[in-house]
């Protein structure tokens, strides 16, 4: 795809442990079109903040990015200097973590760091960058932003404090706004209220976002596209309706029915994946899932499945079985109620 903003083609990234040699992230590709939302899924440990780190150029040693292509902007990014990515850093590209105390700074009042950030690129006077501080800190619902301003972030609650992230991450008005997991330290109650921040905060700058989450619930209602990732791969990925209408991959249908729904079939059990995700450590052969999987065959143990179209173009799964899936799994569902 040409028209995307950021392209990530065939991406490995290892770490070397006292254990052995880590395969964090093994052959992921996605891209992300200016403006558009794409949520990349999965269980803790799956690779998603690793890919995130990758196109930030944050990996460091023990890490290293083994293979593949990420381009910006048609800009390689893996040949950029440190004073590059510094530049690119905060500037179009601006991420948002989450915790937000890791990434701000304890000794340095909350407006203050934003106007930093603010002269950083692109304001010249400081004042004129505290008053759009300010500014920021109100469009991301701080009350009394002006005076909030000169508090320091721990007079600030969890939920402003990733408000303040945010409103930092989209001060220089980002085209692409990378979000890890940025509700999943907050109370129940106040992650949809940050979430609805961080769309509000999106479409002011017109930001492409890359949102990475462990909850499936979370990209409902946000996501243009979505990836689903399993043991440092991506095994599923469509629009928003293919993923939760016509899943094809078993992993994602596992997600899907580990979701607890309102309006749920009380005589459909709620099934959750049964068993844990593998170590990426030493990866044996074949699909990662096959151990889990309620319809693995034994080929599944000897091959791995590749990334492939299931119907329209936009949808893809990596399973040997995608195909008949929609039949297996109403087999399934049928015996079991
Ligand atoms: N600094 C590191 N040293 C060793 N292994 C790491 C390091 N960072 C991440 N990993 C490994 O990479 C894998 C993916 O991690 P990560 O991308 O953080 O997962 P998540 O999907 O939860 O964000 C994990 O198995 C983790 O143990
Ligand atoms: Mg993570």
């Amino acid at each position: 795809m040409t028209d995307a903003l950021l392209e990530v083609e065939d991406l490995k990234v290892e770490f070397t442990t006292e254990d052995g040699l880590v395969t964090a992230v093994n052959g992921v590709g996605f891209s992300v079109r200016p403006g558009e939302t794409l949520a990349i899924v999965g269980e803790s440990g799956s690779g998603k903040s690793v890919s995130a780190l990758s196109v930030m150029g944050l990996i460091d040693k023990p890490g290293r990015i083994a293979g593949g292509e990420i381009t910006f902007e048609g800009r390689s990014l893996r040949s950029l200097s440190e004073r590059e990515y510094r530049s690119l850093r905060g500037g179009d590209l601006a991420m948002i973590f989450q915790d937000p105390l890791s990434s701000l700074n304890p000794a340095v009042r909350v407006g203050d760091q934003i106007a930093e950030a603010l002269l950083t690129h692109t304001y010249e006077s400081k004042k004129a960058a505290r008053r759009q501080a300010a500014v920021l800190l109100e469009l991301v619902g701080i009350p009394h932003a002006g005076d909030r301003a000169r508090d320091y972030p721990h007079q600030f609650s969890g939920g402003m404090r990733q408000r303040a992230m945010i409103a930092m991450a989209i001060a220089n008005q980002p085209k692409l706004l990378i979000a890890d997991e940025p509700t999943t330290a907050l109370d129940v109650t106040i992650q949809a209220q940050v979430l609805e921040v961080l769309r509000k905060a999106q479409r002011e700058t017109d930001a492409a976002m890359l949102l990475i989450t462990h909850d499936l619930g979370v990209v409902a209602g946000v996501a243009d596209r979505v990836a689903v990732m399993y043991a440092g791969r991506i095994v599923e990925e469509g629009t928003l309706d293919e993923l939760f209408y016509s899943p094809r991959h078993p992993y994602t249908i596992g997600l899907l029915n580990s979701l607890p729904r309102l309006d749920s079939d009380r005589s459909v059990p709620l099934r959750t994946i049964p068993g844990t995700p593998p170590s990426v450590l030493n990866l044996p052969p074949g699909c990662a899932l096959a151990p889990r999987c309620l319809y693995m065959q034994d080929h599944c143990l000897e091959a791995t499945p590749e990334l492939t179209a299931v119907g329209p173009e936009t949808h893809r799964s990596a399973c040997f079985r995608a195909a008949e899936l929609p039949d297996l799994v109403g087999a399934v569902t049928d015996a079991s109620s």
